[in-house]
């Protein structure tokens, strides 16, 4: 006879739009994994009973997704973090072991490295890189993409004393700091991890840094092109991609942290568009 079923969550604030319980069960689905998934409203001085409630062994969860904005505590309560997680100052994805021991581990740099050079064959080693943003998202991402050596990789920020911050991070890396006017010469690809977008919103950027062999990624997803993948089209840029692709893949690497075993993508990522559309 079939066991319990494990139990996994994405916990966030707000969380009813998250489309990670989706992508779960269809990994487990396609993988033949029986879980279960569900995303579960904590509030926003609750995450640290909603942590030892979800783990206790009354409940028994297994692991979780962790989202806004709870990734830096989700940080703090983990006991042991990998290493690239420790850089990001966040953490997205968190597990139980046997022995007790909470993990954390941040997957959204890694996602958004395999969207890029798996899904879109976007090479990234000694290309310019530009990056919008110096907040959570920004950081999370920054030593992945480093890992990738491009010849440079350039972070502007509204607030550059908060670029200059991250940078120091990693001293031996071709890697600066700017303000969006500071900016200059055109870039191979562009990132967009600034929060504009979901304003409504673009940074004030110098048109020059767009070319035409240049590539736009916003981290942000949405059935529409969004305002900086419409800005950078409209200045020529060659191609724009949105960052569904970076959401199903950061969840694909959980998954094959949680269960050993990683999904296929490209079904779940056409599904997702089919649900957009
Ligand atoms: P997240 O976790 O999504 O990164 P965050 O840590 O609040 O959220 O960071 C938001 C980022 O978007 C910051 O880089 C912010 O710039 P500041 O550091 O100057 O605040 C940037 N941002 C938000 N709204 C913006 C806007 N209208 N124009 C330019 N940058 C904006």
């Amino acid at each position: 006879m079939a066991g319990p079923v494990d139990k996994y969550a994405v916990l966030g604030n707000p969380v009813a739009h998250s489309k990670s319980p989706r992508i779960h069960t269809m990994f487990a689905s396609q993988t033949e994994q029986r879980l279960q998934y569900n995303a579960r409203l904590v509030p926003v001085d609750g995450f640290d009973e909603a942590i030892n409630h979800f783990f206790k062994e009354e409940f028994g969860g297994h692991g979780l997704s962790i989202t806004v904005p709870f990734k830096e505590q989700a940080w703090e309560c983990a006991q042991h973090r990998t290493a690239r997680a420790e850089k990001a100052g966040a953490v997205n994805t968190l597990w139980i072991t046997n022995d007790g021991v909470i993990h954390g581990d941040n997957t959204d740099g890694l996602g958004l490295v395999r969207d890029l050079s798996v899904n879109h064959q976007v090479e990234l080693e000694n290309k310019r890189i530009l990056i919008l943003g110096a907040g959570g998202a920004v950081r999370g991402v920054l030593e992945p993409l480093l890992e990738q050596k491009p010849s440079e990789l350039v972070v502007a920020n509204r607030t550059v004393s908060k670029a200059e911050a991250l940078v120091e991070l990693f001293p031996e890396k071709p890697v600066s700091a700017c303000g969006f006017t500071d900016l200059s010469g055109n870039f191979d690809l562009i990132i967009n991890g600034t929060s504009a977008s979901l304003q409504g919103d673009l940074p004030p950027l110098p048109v020059e840094i767009v070319a035409e062999h240049t590539i736009c990624y916003d981290m942000m997803y949405a059935s529409e092109t969004t305002v900086f993948n419409q800005w950078g089209l409209a200045h020529g840029a060659r191609q724009a991609l949105d960052g569904l692709g970076m959401l199903v893949e950061q969840a694909a690497e959980q998954f094959l942290i949680w269960r050993g075993v990683r999904p296929d993508t490209a079904p779940v990522l056409l599904h997702l568009r089919e649900d957009m559309s």
